[in-house]
């Protein structure tokens, strides 16, 4: 099976429009291409599992930034902008849990379920709550 190189590529739809959000989110996205690519060089179970936790941390680090940005501003939609970050960690510690119980995952599945989670959340939650703490300098 060829693999593609991108599992995710950037769309106009992903920019909130704040060129230094837009690049933290250029940069998750481009570790989950990592993930897949490195998937694509037949790494075994074991190093998949490193690999992808590795995306996770780096997904929960940015997740926890903005948490942070909302707590110390007093974000007025701040449990339901949470709720989303850990429903798609939730996801990923599932698909983590598949490729350790399997050896596999699906790649076309897991670019929808990504792609429609970014798209998303990026035009909702995050474009909101960045315009939010901009309006605010
Ligand atoms: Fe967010
Ligand atoms: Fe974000």
């Amino acid at each position: 099976m060829v693999q593609q190189t991108k599992l995710i590529e950037w769309r106009d739809e992903f920019s909130i429009g704040l060129p230094e959000v837009d690049r933290d989110h250029r940069e998750l996205i481009a570790s989950i291409n990592q993930f897949h690519a490195a998937l694509g060089r037949g790494i075994d179970a074991g190093q998949v599992g490193g690999v992808l936790g590795g995306i996770q941390s780096d997904i929960a680090a940015h997740f926890a930034l903005e948490e942070k940005n909302m707590t110390a501003r007093g974000y007025d939609q701040f449990a339901a902008h949470k709720l989303d970050h850990e429903r798609l960690l939730d996801d990923i510690l599932d698909i983590i849990d598949e490729v350790h119980a399997c050896g596999r995952y699906e790649p076309d599945a897991l670019a929808t379920r990504l792609s429609e989670w970014f798209a998303t959340h990026f035009r909702t939650h995050d474009a909101r709550l960045h315009h939010w703490l901009h309006s605010g300098d």
